[in-house]
């Protein structure tokens, strides 16, 4: 949540403030605002209200003078409503200093107590005020924005990314870091730091992650990063691996478009280099070596879309490791006394890497003394570094608010993990797991197919467009599918959605169903056994009897479903596990086109960010 950019260098700043707060917006969009340091040394700050648009438009009509150092903002409110005098950059030193601010300062009302004592003024509501202020007074006892920050730090609890310039020292940013990200861009004559590399990848792809309470100071030809003690800390500089077209629209209508239309590459890429002659192989899984040997229990924490590809890395770790495993939201498990034995290994899922729900629960687990894995879609995240090993999606950038492609890469990177899991414990015999590796490889072609369906799916949701409500079945791993069209639903239409397992129909959801309600069902397939197909389709005929509009998901060739379903969309044929990663995508698709047909903005719906790196 909020976006940050800071400059400094040998070009006008805001160009370079503005294309990164461009590629950060989804982590915030209520308002935007930059202050640059101009060529007299002179701090100017221009915040606006509303999305980035609105700044840039103000920008353009009425120009702010510029310089080679600045920094910029896009927030997600949380202290004070969505105003311009609540936008950041927050000034302190008399103006003379600017503050921009990701996180929650919790003890902020304190501060600002013990600030209005000694006769400082607030213009804002906000808590980052309180550290700009504080800030501000430590500059003038200090002269030097980096010691300033040293005594500041020590002061604030909570999460926080902080990035401050002072017009005193121009080629100068200043960042300091707690639970919150913050990334440095290494250029030539010039250093960046972003919220993460996207806020600087089309101007340098090499980058360095700020760890956990450390303090950053960019020049343009140097960049130090040091504890919140002054220590010096060794960096590691890493290349990013996708480029700055990866994180463009690139001709589609939204970036969810364009997302969706990824996921097969997203599973390909994931898939790349980690199946070798028949096996598969995860070198990022040495440091867990000795635990995978071990683990009696696996512990999944996520939050939203991760936590349904949590559900279904359930289902396959079982099936195929034979090992219990659980899914919990990250939240609900950081905040009681969960027991956690001393072979259990907790797999964090976050595409972003920096939900901080996720990473305080991830670090909750460590404290218990859990081993802890991070499936993770963005190189150099807090979660994946704090984790005893990665293993990275290759989804590449996820712009959209709304996770789709990632969903997907997620799916299969646990399915990877618990197909080596079962291998490794003796689990799956040579056969299945080949037969395994097959059916996750031909994914991705059976999934271009799935998305060939998106014009009849459009034409589907421009008819529901009066829709207030709809319903979504599904059961074993149509289930997190059925969650995850409802959550897709709410987030991007506005329309409430619910899913349900349709075993539980009977349980109480049946009482909702009233003529002409809308109901989607994720039909499993009637091959291989099947016995969960005949139940599903007597729930079809359940709900269709009490005058439900369905809506079938269901496998080519599945002639059981069509009396009883008004429509059909159709999926190639797949084995049970891997009929999800096939199944979701009309359910994004559906969502999204809804959304479009309502003329929503399917990329930044409202309230929401993507990365939501406050509790
Ligand atoms: C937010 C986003 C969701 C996402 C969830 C978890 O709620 O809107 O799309 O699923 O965060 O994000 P993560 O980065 O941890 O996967």
């Amino acid at each position: 949540m909020c976006g940050i950019v800071g400059y400094v260098g040998n070009r006008p700043s805001l160009e370079v403030l503005i294309g990164g707060l461009r590629r950060l917006e989804y982590r915030g969009y209520d308002s935007a605002g930059v202050a640059v340091i101009d060529p007299t040394g002179t701090l100017v700050t221009h915040k606006r209200a509303g999305k980035l648009h609105v700044l840039i438009d103000d920008l353009a009509s009425s120009p702010i003078a510029d310089g080679v150092t600045g920094i910029g903002h896009t927030r997600w409110a949380t202290h004070g409503g969505p105003t311009d005098r609540n936008a950041h950059p927050h000034l302190g030193d008399d103006g003379k200093l600017a503050l921009i601010h990701n996180g929650i300062i919790e003890n902020f009302s304190v501060l600002k107590e013990e600030l209005l004592a000694e006769g400082y003024e607030f213009r804002s509501e906000t808590d980052t005020e309180v550290a700009a202020v504080l800030l501000g007074r430590e500059y003038r006892a200090a002269g030097d924005l980096t010691v300033a920050f040293r005594t500041v730090v020590d002061r604030l609890h909570g999460a926080f990314t902080l990035l401050a310039v002072h017009q005193d020292q121009p080629g100068v940013v200043v960042g300091a870091r707690r639970n919150s990200p913050l990334v440095i861009g290494l250029g030539d004559g010039e250093n960046f730091l972003g919220s993460d590399v996207a806020a600087f990848v089309e101007h340098t792809r090499r980058a360095v992650a700020i760890g956990q309470d450390q303090i950053v100071t960019i020049r343009p030809d140097s960049i130090e990063v040091t504890d919140f003690f002054g220590n010096p800390v060794e960096t590691e500089p890493f290349d990013v691996s996708w480029d700055a077209a990866a994180a463009e629209k690139g001709g589609w209508s939204s970036f969810m478009a364009k997302e969706i239309s990824e996921e097969p590459d997203a599973i390909a890429n994931t898939l790349r280099g980690r199946i070798v002659d028949g096996a598969v192989e995860l070198t990022e899984l040495e440091p867990l070596a000795g635990v995978l040997a071990d683990v009696d229990r696996v512990l999944l924490l996520a939050c939203g879309t991760a936590s349904y590809a949590g559900m279904l890395g359930k289902y396959a770790i079982e099936k195929w490791a034979g090992i219990p495993a659980d899914v919990e939201l990250s939240h609900e498990f950081r905040y009681r006394d969960p027991v956690i034995g001393p072979r259990t290994l907790v797999v964090s899922i976050s595409q972003s890497g920096e939900t901080m729900d996720t990473l305080m629960a991830v670090k909750y687990a460590q404290e218990r003394g859990a081993a802890t894995l991070s499936i993770c879609n963005t190189q150099g995240a807090t979660i994946a570094r704090e984790s005893d090993a990665a293993l990275y999606t290759h989804a590449g950038p996820e712009v959209a608010v709304a996770s789709t492609k990632a969903f997907v890469a997620q799916v299969a990177a646990l399915y990877l993990f618990g197909l080596h899991l079962g291998a490794l414990r003796g689990h799956l015999s040579a056969a299945e797991l080949a037969t395994n590796l097959a059916e996750l490889q031909a994914v991705p072609d059976k999934l271009a197919i799935v998305l060939r369906s998106g014009p009849e799916i459009r034409e589907l949701a421009r008819n529901m467009t009066d829709t207030r409500s709809v319903l979504f079945l599904g059961r074993h791993v149509g289930y997190p599918i059925a969650l995850e069209g409802a959550l897709k639903l709410k987030e991007l239409a506005y329309i409430h959605a619910e899913g349900f397992a349709a075993g539980e129909l009977k349980h109480g959801p049946i009482a909702l169903i009233e003529p002409g309600q809308r109901v989607f069902v994720v039909v499993p397939s009637p091959r291989q056994g099947g016995v969960l197909h005949p139940k599903v389709v007597s729930n079809i005929q359940e709900i269709r009897a009490r005058g439900a509009h369905v809506i079938a998901i269901a496998e080519k060739g599945d002639v059981a479903v069509l009396p009883f379903a008004d429509d059909v969309l159709r999926i190639p044929l797949a084995a049970p596990l891997f009929e999800p990663l096939l199944a979701v995508a009309p359910l994004q698709i559906f969502a999204m086109e809804l959304a479009a047909a309502k003329g929503l903005d399917v990329d930044q719906p409202r309230n929401l960010a993507k990365s939501v790196t406050v509790e």
